[in-house]
């Protein structure tokens, strides 16, 4: 280990020598200083003053290339933060060497003493500059004796990783993926400052940007908000001198080391290893998302975040290069295993490819149906896929960015994939429709059209019954409600926004729950029109509309009703059914996907505003439905005062609430956090308020986390400390993340879902910001606070 004199120097300038001197004897025993005419090679390295990196040969995984890269020093982790060859290794250190020429030019020689990698940098007086490794990660060549004339750095030549203090621009500046975990030469992606100059960070692969930290205006610097609100990271700057511009940051936080890298994923991740910690964990993403990354899966491939692996060639494709494929690098894409006829005679055929999001790039074609669609891709060799839905589209070249979507997801489409007909499988033909089936479909569609509007007739004028709307939405009479609850006489609960009844329908007596509705002035037209909105939302982890109910100034809505009632009736009172914390871990987990659903896969998104244990109910089998979702466009504005001065929500309610800023989803996020904290304790957050902050369940929490404590001794005690301390761990870190201050600083819903599922990690939390000021200033805390005794349906 270290660096050797590779000429014998007779005339070393007597300061280089005192330096050296000084180097050598005077600290930790490790170089990290290399001197102009000396190199390293084999296992010698370069050591950081106080130790934090490391520099010299290594080989990344199993692979039998060598790089000279910069990598932390702490024993077990060789996270490599810059490599200088990314794209030219060599394959024995031994006979290769890293010189820093005479003329400051650091070079790396390959076995056959050829220069493969050169800094290109010259100092403009011979023997002068030294090489030097410094705790920041940086390596500078600079002027052996004024530190301030640095004519060559690391920093300016980033890879993938964004260390405190370095650099993030253009040109030079760019960081980009290793290809993949084996191979750092670049990825397609990159992690860049915007090109107009405009003072945001953007992720791109150079044809699309798929991630932009926001613009910000200010005139003097610029800050990036949503890794500036970081726990982590302190801030971050805009510099533009001369003709370079780029963002740098500070890690003030002592005890911890950070590091951002844009990942083989094509994701910026922010990493964090506290003092004691034994690995990096993964503490900010974006996109969130996989899928989301553009063209993540290559060309021709399909992109489903709900399978592994996420990505899979389209049928009749197989990957390019299997290899790098295996290794998760997809750039390459997919490849046809047998090529398109594109005959006259036509032998390729269409392949269905069913509930996908569409590929980019497409071309809109007039055309009159989906049939003429199909036959003028056919027509044309370069059409190789088409779609039709409205309207006609046709792809050429490759296809790009296809996403799975799920069952629920109700905004798939399908997509025609022209193959060779040698690759069909007989299932998925796209046959050619002859014209007697068209006449066929025309006669069963007049059919039941006759009979629709026989059945429509019958009822309106004969029957008198309710009125079936479509996804049968049913419309009731304010009698037959009447006679459904018995006059309104079993109430289940009562909320700020009415009052909740258990009725049963006829024919079968099938259980329902109808809600009264008051404040509402809303017309009639406008309360048809929302509620069938609402209507049509439909999910397992949502509480189902049956229909409603509008008769003058009356109005009801029916839902299904839930056998075990609401979740704050099992949790906090003391029945005798306690729910187990397997229970407990389902409950969140779909109320978690409720709320992903609402958010992000409906049409519409859809701010429930009102998450709380007693909007959440359970059915037999004890699975969670969200209750009273969509309310808050029904009551329209009144609802923002109904809410913050509803008792039993205030406990719920996001800073944003309060404040009066806009609400966005992340208000849910806040309020799903408060209810994680309940399903762990059993006992209402605000009601422990009442004594002394340490009380606070959210604040011991974030305690015992912090101090790595026994988390199982906080769980509610009627568990017996019976609850799979990893869930545990995953409730209380999200729990915490959820109640950030700031509502960029909370997960979306579905990173809540992917992280509670195990597919995602967080392994530091951030302290609430909110829970450090309560502890600052107690009397805020009244806005947390509320009275015991509180329900509302
Ligand atoms: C540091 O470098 C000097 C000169 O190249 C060498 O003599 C010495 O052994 C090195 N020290 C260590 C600890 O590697
Ligand atoms: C630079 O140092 C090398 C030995 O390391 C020596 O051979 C050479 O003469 C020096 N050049 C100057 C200009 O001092
Ligand atoms: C540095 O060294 C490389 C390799 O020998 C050479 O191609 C390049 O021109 C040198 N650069 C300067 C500025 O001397
Ligand atoms: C060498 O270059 C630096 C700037 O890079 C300059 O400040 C210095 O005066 C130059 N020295 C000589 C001797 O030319
Ligand atoms: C962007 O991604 C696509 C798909 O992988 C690729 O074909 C294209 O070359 C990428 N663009 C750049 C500039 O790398
Ligand atoms: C942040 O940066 C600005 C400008 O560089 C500096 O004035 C300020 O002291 C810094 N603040 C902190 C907390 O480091
Ligand atoms: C800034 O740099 C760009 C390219 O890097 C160059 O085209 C331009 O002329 C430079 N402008 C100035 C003022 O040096
Ligand atoms: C075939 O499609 C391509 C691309 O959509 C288009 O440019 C070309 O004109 C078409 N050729 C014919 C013969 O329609």
């Amino acid at each position: 280990m270290g660096v050797s004199s590779k000429n014998h120097c007779v005339s070393h300038s007597v300061l280089i020598l005192l330096l050296m001197f000084i180097h050598v004897y005077g600290s930790t025993g490790y170089n990290s200083t290399i001197f102009a005419g000396q190199s390293l090679n084999g296992n010698q390295k370069l050591t950081s003053p106080r130790e934090v990196f490391e520099m010299g040969f290594f080989t990344p995984g199993n692979s039998l290339n060598y790089y000279i890269g910069i990598w932390y020093k702490k024993p077990g982790d060789k996270t490599v933060v810059w490599v200088a060859n990314r794209e030219q290794p060599v394959s024995d250190p031994s006979f290769s060497a890293l010189e820093l020429l005479e003329n400051g030019n650091l070079t790396l020689l390959s076995e056959s003493k050829t220069a493969i990698w050169s800094s290109n940098s010259k100092s403009n007086v011979s023997n002068s500059t030294i090489g030097m490794l410094l705790d920041s990660g940086n390596f500078v060549v600079r002027d052996a004796l004024d530190s301030s004339l640095v004519i060559w750095q690391s920093f300016d030549h980033p890879t993938d990783t964004w260390l405190p203090g370095g650099k993030v621009g253009y040109n030079k500046l760019i960081h980009r993926p290793w290809r993949n975990p084996q191979n750092p030469a670049p990825g397609i992606f990159s992690f860049q400052l915007d090109q107009n100059e405009r003072k945001n960070l953007l992720l791109w692969n150079g044809s699309k940007m798929y991630w932009t930290s926001g613009y910000w205006t200010g005139t003097i610097f610029s800050f990036v908000p949503e890794i500036q609100l970081n726990q982590y990271v302190t801030n971050v700057t805009y510099v533009s001198i001369k003709n370079e511009s780029y963002f740098t940051y500070d890690a003030t936080y002592s005890d911890a080391l950070t590091r951002f890298m844009i990942d083989t994923t094509g994701q910026l991740k922010q990493y964090v290893r506290g003092k004691d910690f034994g690995r990096w964990n993964l503490y900010w993403m974006r996109p969130s998302e996989q899928c989301e990354v553009y063209a993540f899966c290559g060309s021709f491939s399909k992109c489903n975040l709900y399978d592994t692996p996420l990505c899979v060639c389209l049928e009749g494709f197989e990957p390019k290069r299997r290899n790098d494929w295996e290794l998760g690098d997809h750039s390459d894409g997919c490849v046809r295993k047998t090529p398109l006829q594109c005959t006259s005679g036509g032998n390729d055929r269409f392949m269905t490819i069913s509930n996908v999001r569409l590929p980019l790039n497409s071309e809109s074609l007039e055309v009159r149906n989906g049939e003429e669609c199909r036959l003028a891709c056919l027509s044309n060799c370069s059409c190789i896929a088409y779609a039709h839905d409205d309207q006609c589209f046709t792809w050429k070249g490759n296809l790009l960015n296809i996403k799975q979507l799920t069952a629920s997801e109700r905004v798939g489409k399908y997509l025609y994939l022209r193959v060779a007909a040698s690759d069909l499988t007989e299932t998925k033909v796209v046959k050619r429709k002859t014209p007697w089936i068209v006449l066929v479909l025309v006669i069963v569609g007049l059919f039941s059209l006759l009979i629709v509007v026989a059945v429509f007739v019958k009822r309106r004028y004969f029957v008198g019954e309710s009125e079936i709307l479509e996804d049968s939405l049913v419309v009731f009479r304010s009698r037959d409600l009447k006679a459904a609850t018995r006059n309104f006489s079993e109430k289940l609960g009562e909320g700020g926004f009415g009052s909740v009844f258990k009725g049963s329908l006829p024919p079968n007596s099938t259980a329902v729950a109808v809600k009264t509705l008051n404040s509402m002035n809303q017309g009639e037209k406008q309360f048809r029109t929302e509620v069938m909105t609402i209507g049509t939302i439909q999910h397992v982890n949502l509480v189902r509309l049956r229909g409603f109910c509008t008769e003058g100034s009356k109005r009801f809505l029916v839902y299904d009703y839930m056998p075990n009632g609401s979740l704050d009736s099992l949790l906090f009172q003391s029945s005798i059914t306690v729910l187990d914390w397997r229970v407990r871990y389902q409950i969140a987990i779909g109320t978690a996907k409720g709320l992903c659903y609402l958010h992000e896969e409906c049409r519409d998104c859809i701010i429930h505003c009102d998450v709380k244990p007693e909007n959440i109910l359970l059915d037999a089998e004890y699975n969670p439905k969200l209750a009273d979702f969509g309310l808050a466009k029904l009551i329209g504005r009144d609802f923002s005062r109904v809410l913050t001065t509803m008792r039993g929500t205030r406990g719920y309610l996001a800073p944003e609430w309060i404040s009066g800023e806009a609400i966005t989803p992340k208000a849910d996020v806040f309020s799903y956090g408060m209810l994680l904290f309940e399903l762990i304790s059993g006992r209402r957050n605000s009601e422990l308020l009442e004594d002394e902050m340490e009380h606070y369940f959210p604040n011991r929490v974030s305690n015992s986390l912090q101090k790595g404590e026994d988390i199982l001794a906080l769980v509610d005690c009627r568990l017996e400390g019976n609850a799979d301390i990893q869930e545990l761990t995953t409730a209380c870190k999200v729990a915490c993340w959820c109640i950030q201050d700031y509502e960029k600083n909370r997960p979306s819903m579905s990173f809540v879902v992917q992280t509670l599922m195990g597919f995602a990690e967080i392994s530091v939390f951030p302290v609430p910001m909110f829970i450090q000021r309560l502890r600052g200033r107690p009397l805020e805390a009244v806005n947390y606070y509320q009275p015991k005794s509180s329900g509302s349906g």
